[in-house]
């Protein structure tokens, strides 16, 4: 499980590095072609933080903390699939910092499981998936 979590936390910081540079271009008004890719890349992150929550629960890392990351993801998906209707006008900037906030938190609860699980001392072979 070990190999598992440490590919699924290297692929969290290459996608979150992604949509990260894609974010900040549509901030400065380029790329705008590239939203559909980058919906699709975050909807992509939010799974392999659900993986990560599952694979935590597995071994039993703190519940709080995978709940926690079960419903980040769910909030994710749901803002960023709805923001652009969300405040329209000048007051659209909140939505966009929140948005952005709640991103790098998913990037955030991923690390924190990863860590957890690897600290749980539960990834050898006994508990291989
Ligand atoms: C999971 C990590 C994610 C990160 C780090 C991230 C990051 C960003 C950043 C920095 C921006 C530019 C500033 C802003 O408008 O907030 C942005 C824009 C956007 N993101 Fe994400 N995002 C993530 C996930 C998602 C998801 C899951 C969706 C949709 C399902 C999504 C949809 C959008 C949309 C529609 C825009 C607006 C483009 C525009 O019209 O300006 N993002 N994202």
């Amino acid at each position: 499980m070990r190999l598992a979590v440490i590919l699924l936390q290297n692929a969290v910081r290459l996608i979150g590095l992604v949509l990260i540079v894609l974010g900040f271009l549509f901030w400065a008004r380029q790329a705008y072609s590239l939203v559909p890719l980058h919906m699709w890349l975050g909807i992509t992150e939010v799974v392999l933080l659900w993986t990560l929550a599952l694979l935590a629960l597995q071994v039993r890392v703190t519940l709080g903390l995978v709940v926690t990351g079960l419903l980040w993801g769910l909030l994710t998906v749901a803002f960023g699939w709805n923001m652009g209707s969300l405040l329209p006008g000048r007051a659209h900037e909140i939505v966009r910092v929140l948005h952005f906030l709640i991103g790098l938190g998913v990037i955030g609860l991923a690390e924190s499981l990863a860590a957890r699980i690897k600290r749980s001392g539960r990834t050898t072979a006994a508990t291989t998936v």
